[in-house]
């Protein structure tokens, strides 16, 4: 909850999320559970932040930087092992979602990273979707699945979990809605991965791909030119030290910046939550959406984004209605989905400006 006067609009605003990792939304609670109930053993003995829950959220709070969390939060998800721990991670986030007014929700998550320790492809894809099919049941939430390959791993690996789920039809059934690319950035730049993008475009599959958090913005540019996704997951840099052609390029091609504030400033890309570079992004007409990343890890969900932006730049009713409608826009999902959302932004905007208005 924030101290400001728009909290409960913020609140009540509709909502798209379009980069939540699924695996970083496994709660210390949860995962301290999942690791009782499989016997598996955390590494309390090399470190002591898994001694409890209450212990690994305090060190959760002082990440170095990138490689700093993603050592935890790859040891967080070895506790996921069947197909009713996938299933329970992804309705606990959806359902969380879901309180925050999130109706539509692209979220991702790494294979790679529970094949590789003998986890089927199928026990996880089967056991988001059946989460999927509740959360449209129980919330009225639409949602995607979007495939992340894993940037420190070899290119072959990447291919091969490519293949396995093309093989199995996801791609053509729409079970995944799109490839994307994350962990690491440096030093695994955009061009490693020209053949898996490649591959993915001759399907006509989307793509997304992870560029600019820590990577220069460079990296955004070889991701448009070489990797021709359709969004950049992060970008932050391409903001905070693009030059301008860059910056217009991002605008003129309407490509969708999936922003993460509260990640950039818990991993230390920015310094504080006022360099989020909200301000160009909104003069240069760059089409964006807030996101929370990995929620359990970076100390909230998309409405703690909101909210921290919220606090940092006292933006108007107008300039929330801009943001959520432009989320909207950017959304892959049905035609008839989107018209319906952006009425129900434009609902609750019209309710709270008649509100305001009326103090
Ligand atoms: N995997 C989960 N969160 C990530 C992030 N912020 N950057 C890269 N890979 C990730
Ligand atoms: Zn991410």
């Amino acid at each position: 909850m924030c101290n400001t006067s728009l909290h409960a609009f913020l609140a009540a605003l509709p909502k798209a999320e379009h980069h939540m990792h699924l695996e970083g939304s496994l709660e210390p609670e949860l995962l301290f559970a999942l690791a009782a109930k499989n016997g598996i053993t955390l590494p309390v003995s090399t470190d002591p932040a898994f001694a409890s829950a209450e212990s690994l959220r305090k060190r959760y709070e002082v990440f170095a930087n990138l490689d700093d969390f993603l050592g935890y939060y790859y040891i967080g998800m070895s506790v996921l092992l069947d197909g009713s721990d996938f299933e329970a991670l992804a309705y606990a986030y959806f359902a969380k979602a879901a309180s925050q007014n999130v109706r539509h929700a692209e979220v991702f998550f790494d294979p790679q990273a529970h094949t590789d320790r003998g986890v089927e492809l199928s026990t996880i894809v089967e056991s988001f979707k059946r989460a999927q099919a509740r959360a449209a049941a129980d919330f009225g939430m639409s949602t995607e699945l979007i495939m992340c390959l894993l940037r420190h791993l070899p290119l072959p690996s990447a291919m091969a979990t490519f293949a396995q789920a093309k093989g199995a039809g996801y791609f053509a059934d729409g079970t995944l809605a799109a490839v994307g690319m994350d962990s690491s950035e440096v030093p695994f730049p955009p061009p490693m991965w020209k053949d898996l993008f490649d591959a993915a475009k001759e399907l006509g599959i989307r793509r997304t791909c992870h560029a600019g958090e820590e990577g220069p913005p460079l990296y955004v540019s070889q991701a448009l030119d070489l990797l021709d996704v359709q969004r950049i997951d992060h970008g932050v840099r391409a903001l905070t030290d693009g030059d301008d052609a860059l910056v217009t390029r991002l605008a003129s091609s309407k490509t969708l910046l999936t922003m993460c504030p509260l990640s950039n400033f818990k991993l230390n890309c920015i310094d504080s939550m006022s360099s989020f570079p909200l301000r160009r992004l909104l003069d240069a007409g760059v089409r964006f959406s807030i996101n929370s990343d990995d929620p359990a890890y970076f100390g909230g969900y998309i409405l703690e984004n909101y909210c921290a932006l919220q606090e940092a730049f006292g933006l108007g009713i107008r300039d929330w209605e801009m943001i959520a409608k432009g989320a909207i826009m950017g959304s892959w999902c049905a035609e008839e989905r989107r018209a319906q959302l952006l009425v129900e932004v434009e609902d609750v905007v019209n309710e709270w400006a008649r509100q305001f208005e009326e103090q």
